[in-house]
């Protein structure tokens, strides 16, 4: 097994790190607190090609393994969850689903904006009672011959108020289940297309979350992704893939709350020495070290599968399912190693705090992601 990355994938690291750091760290305690969305800093992300890694060249795209992307995620992660989860869902969930499932037409018309960070792309499965249970779609999308009608409601949208583009999941032959389900690309401005406030969160607040309304919207047959019927598996497609940028997203925040807790407790004296040196702070560190090591590899595990075309539906379950916990538990230490100084905004580790606990909700909660790995492992 070869653990050694590429000098192209340590050069996209150090890349997404130069970033990062001089970039994303200056006003990101701000944008938090006030929920402002960074557009500047997407801008940039996509003149770097931050936002379309995978495509292909062809279509403005950097042409990039996963293992690359999930380099890139763990850097931006580390100093900011919020640019990491729009950029995660412009990357795998967006751009990666139109690049393998749409037509020549639809991917020459929306993936050179995407990648380039002119536009930004949002997916639309969750609904107000259909969240783990994807397959009970209430949004429908009637078929009217040339046209479908789409209705219904999305709740909880990442990107929501700041896409152009949107794929949105609705169901069409409701006898057929989750093979009715369709998979549409929404144009924001088309009439009928609403997007509700912004949802006042605990943590990724830099990124927006809305809900989307769709009353009579006339989507045209040709922006439908895939064969009538496929949206389901669609989603399961890209929710496969999604799971491995919010694995490095988790991985990421674990990282950044365990590089800060490491440098605070070489600085930070108490009982005459530096908090490092007591054991009760040591046992702290080897943890999160130990555990952040393991989350690394699962999620270069399973982005190794995805370059390899092997099954990485589990790999990308696992990864999530560790690197999530993992980032709540070292966030949770790390306020905790900052004692007083944890609970104030100016130390950053609160926020990672409140940050990590979205990697255990979205793109699948932990729950769904024993459920798609005890079903691979039973098969
Ligand atoms: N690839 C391809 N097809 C797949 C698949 C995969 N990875 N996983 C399932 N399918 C197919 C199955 O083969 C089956 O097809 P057939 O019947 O034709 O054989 C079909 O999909 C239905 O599968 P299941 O019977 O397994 O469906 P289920 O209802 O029992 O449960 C589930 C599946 C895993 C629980 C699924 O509903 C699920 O993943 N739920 C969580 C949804 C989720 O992750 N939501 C996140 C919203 S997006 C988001 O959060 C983005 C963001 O903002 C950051």
């Amino acid at each position: 097994m070869d653990f050694q990355l590429t000098e192209e994938q340590l050069a996209v690291q150090a890349a997404a790190r130069e970033f990062a750091q001089n970039e994303l760290w200056a006003g990101v305690i701000e944008r938090d607190e006030h929920q402002k969305f960074p557009a500047e800093q997407i801008k940039k992300m996509g003149e770097l090609g931050f936002m379309g890694m995978m495509v292909s060249p062809e279509y403005g795209g950097g042409g990039m393994d996963t293992v690359s992307y999930v380099l890139a995620m763990e850097e931006i992660s580390k100093v900011d969850a919020s640019c990491s989860v729009i950029m995660s869902v412009n990357n795998s969930l967006v751009c990666w689903g139109l690049e393998k499932y749409g037509t020549e037409e639809q991917k020459r018309k929306y993936l050179p904006g995407l990648t380039s960070g002119q536009i930004i792309g949002a997916f639309a499965l969750s609904e107000p009672e259909a969240g783990s249970d994807a397959t009970s779609q209430r949004t429908t999308a009637e078929d009217k011959g040339d046209y479908y009608l789409l209705n219904g409601t999305k709740n909880w949208i990442t990107n929501g108020t700041t896409a152009s583009v949107y794929l949105v999941v609705a169901q069409t032959n409701p006898e057929l289940k989750h093979r009715g389900i369709n998979v549409l690309i929404v144009e924001k401005g088309m009439e009928g297309f609403q997007t509700g406030p912004k949802e006042n969160k605990l943590g990724i607040r830099g990124s927006d979350t809305c809900s989307l309304m769709f009353t009579d919207v006339k989507v045209p047959k040709e922006n439908r992704i895939g064969e009538d019927g496929f949206g389901f598996k669609f989603a399961m497609q890209v929710l496969a893939g999604g799971r491995i940028g919010i694995a490095a997203q988790a991985l990421g925040i674990a990282s950044g709350a365990y590089e800060l807790s490491l440098k605070y407790s070489k600085e930070r004296k108490a009982f005459g020495v530096p908090i490092s040196q007591h054991q009760a702070i040591q046992f702290k560190l080897a943890d999160m070290a130990t555990n952040i090591d393991a989350a690394r590899l699962l999620c270069l595990q399973s982005a190794h599968d995805k370059d390899a075309h092997q099954d990485y539906a589990k790999s990308g379950a696992m990864a999530k399912l560790f690197a999530s916990k993992t980032a709540m538990d070292t966030a949770v230490e790390a306020v905790q190693i900052h004692g007083g100084y944890g609970f104030v905004k100016e130390y950053h580790v609160e926020r990672m705090m409140r940050d990590a606990k979205i990697t255990q909700i979205y793109e699948g909660t932990s729950e769904i992601q024993k459920i798609v790995i005890s079903r691979e492992i039973l098969k």
